[in-house]
């Protein structure tokens, strides 16, 4: 089995975990949400992939959100968010994913990112494209931040971070975007790159399970990925800036002086 089947059947089971907690009523959109059962789904989702994949490669290392401290370093590594979008998920928005990326030697060879309430799968593999629902998926051709969404998120901050990403709105907009979206999911954004519906997504602040399998579906739908100084992404806390390629550059001019 290679890493793309282990990577979706994880996935799956994962899913499974996050969908049955979601509909059994984790979500209290009247009382107060339940941090302790949003927290139990996120365990038990990532303890469900961990399984899977320990069970098929025994020698390779974890790093999961939640409880799997894996060596950034190994030359076998998986980088688990169990839950990408913990906030939708607890306020009853089905808009939320389970993110699966294999990188060998530091470099990323598979990428899974799922969301299981509207069974939306997106898939890569270095060298070989990216995939919505397993048809190819490419980047947009635009070249003008006049012609496309910008998406963005500001991990929970409420302070320097999140008031640097509503000042680079700000830029954004006087370039004459179209529109600026904050969907709440990380992986899910870098999706909407890979696909073409986002021109560019930018955040200050993600973890390395936050972006590693949505990185690659971008670079694999022929998109560019650094952080928002321009540099090469590295598998630690990070900031990121993803794009058609085209409007790198551009968006880049109105990030960059963020933080
Ligand atoms: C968060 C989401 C959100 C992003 C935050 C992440 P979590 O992940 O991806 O969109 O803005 O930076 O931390 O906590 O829901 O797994
Ligand atoms: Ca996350
Ligand atoms: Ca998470």
């Amino acid at each position: 089995m290679n890493t793309l089947d282990v990577a979706k059947d994880a996935a799956i089971a994962a899913g499974t975990v996050l969908s049955d907690f979601f509909r059994s009523g984790v979500t209290m959109r009247t009382k107060e949400v339940s941090v302790d059962l949003v927290s139990d789904a996120d365990v038990n989702a990532e303890r469900a992939v961990a399984e899977l994949i320990r069970a098929k490669f025994p020698e390779h290392s974890i790093l999961g959100e939640e409880e799997n401290e894996g060596d950034v370093n190994a030359q076998h590594l998986w980088v688990i968010d169990p839950l990408d979008g913990t906030t939708n998920f607890a306020h009853g928005i089905p808009h939320f994913a389970v993110s699966i990326a294999y990188y060998k030697d530091g470099v990323a060879q598979t990428g899974v990112v799922f969301n299981p309430i509207v069974d939306d799968w997106y898939t890569a593999s270095k060298d070989g494209g990216a995939f919505h629902n397993d048809r190819p998926i490419k980047v947009g051709s635009q070249n003008s931040l006049g012609q496309v969404v910008v998406g963005t998120g500001f991990y929970y901050d409420r302070g320097a971070t999140m008031e640097a990403t509503l000042a680079a709105i700000d830029r954004l907009f006087k370039q004459q975007i179209h529109g600026i979206r904050r969907f709440g999911t990380a992986s899910l954004d870098l999706a909407m790159v890979a696909t073409g519906q986002f021109g560019a997504y930018f955040e200050y602040q993600l973890s390395p399970w936050d972006f590693a399998a949505g990185r690659l579906l971008v670079e694999e739908a022929g998109g560019r990925v650094t952080t928002c100084e321009n540099a090469a992404v590295p598998l630690a806390k990070t900031s990121m800036l993803a794009s058609n390629g085209l409007l790198h550059d551009q968006v880049l001019a109105e990030v960059r002086r963020g933080i």
